[in-house]
């Protein structure tokens, strides 16, 4: 293992690159990463990384989205067959019809979506901000693509009337209302935290409800051992960030499979060979990057 890191170090400083890994992303790709963060936090990092090079671990739509907010940089994709099952629930053309359908109303596009999607789309979000995004809209309705979970846990928050898209994502849904009830007993004292992609059911039995960044964020000052109900890669970087308290996974099936395709050797032959460079036509980046920046502007 060693060996490889070497090399991974020594190319990333021949070609003045940043490595940048989602908190789902396999623990040893999470270790050579000069930032590892949830999507607001990397897309955030993507635009501030004083490097000429951004080798992204992830699932495509968040490479897509730094070579959207960055044309002038190489946004390199070490496994780019990994792909986001909820991204793939809606196309554009889906977008077009909600709009037809609902004129009075904006379109907040969840990140885990295709360049295409969030051209169509007036702001995005990720499970860090939408309740934030959707009540910073002008208007009294909002289009809310494409997870449907995200949606129903916004519309709590807001007195706005959100119309939901049926995606949803195939590893969080996976999580039963059973496995909470489960987990409670098997560990009497520890709290049950959620990602807002769960059923209701599921976060309507949750201690917390956070995005993977807010879960890493609580943990700091929890004084209960902590039951995860998001994607295990998580459990990684709690674990080592602060070894002060237990973590259990609520479901041991919530593995995202595409999450797991980088590894160090695609890292390696990606900043060793430039591949796979990440390329969005300019008609669709220029319109995408609106809804992106607007959705940082918004803050967390
Ligand atoms: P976060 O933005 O909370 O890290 O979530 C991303 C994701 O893909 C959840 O499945
Ligand atoms: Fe997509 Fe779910 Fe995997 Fe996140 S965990 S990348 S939403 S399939």
């Amino acid at each position: 293992m060693t060996q490889i890191v070497d090399e991974i170090k020594k190319l990333k400083e021949a070609r003045r690159a940043v490595i940048l890994a989602h908190n789902y992303q396999r623990g040893e790709v999470q270790d050579i990463a000069d930032y590892v963060g949830d999507s607001f936090g990397l897309s955030q990092k993507a635009v501030e990384a004083d490097a000429e090079v951004i080798v992204f671990c992830g699932v495509d739509f968040m490479a897509e989205s730094a070579a959207i907010l960055n044309p002038g940089r190489a946004v390199l994709n070490p496994a780019p067959e990994a792909g986001c099952p909820m991204a793939r629930m809606i196309t554009a053309a889906d977008v077009r019809k909600l709009k037809e359908q609902h004129p009075g109303a904006e379109v907040v596009c969840y990140v885990n979506s295709s360049a295409e999607v969030k051209a169509e789309s007036d702001v995005c979000c990720t499970s860090s901000n939408a309740i934030k995004v959707v009540n910073s809209l002008k208007g009294a309705e909002a289009v809310f693509v494409p997870d449907m979970n995200l949606a129903a846990y916004a519309q709590k928050f807001t007195s706005k009337k959100i119309i939901p898209w049926h995606g949803y994502c195939p590893t969080h849904h996976l999580i039963t209302a059973g496995d909470v009830l489960v987990a409670k007993m098997e560990h009497p004292g520890a709290q049950v935290l959620v990602h807002p992609e769960c059923r209701p059911e599921v976060v309507d039995l949750a201690d917390g409800v956070f995005s993977t960044d807010g879960m890493i964020k609580y943990a700091r000052e929890a004084t209960a051992d902590l039951i995860i109900g998001t994607e295990s890669g998580l459990i990684h970087r709690l674990k080592k960030e602060n070894p002060r308290i237990r973590y259990y996974p609520l479901s041991t099936y919530a593995v995202c499979p595409n999450m797991k395709m980088t590894s160090l050797v695609s890292v390696r032959d990606s900043l060793r060979d430039m591949k796979t460079q990440i390329r969005v036509p300019e008609n669709i980046r220029i319109r995408a990057k609106k809804a992106l920046d607007r959705m940082l502007e918004v803050g967390r």
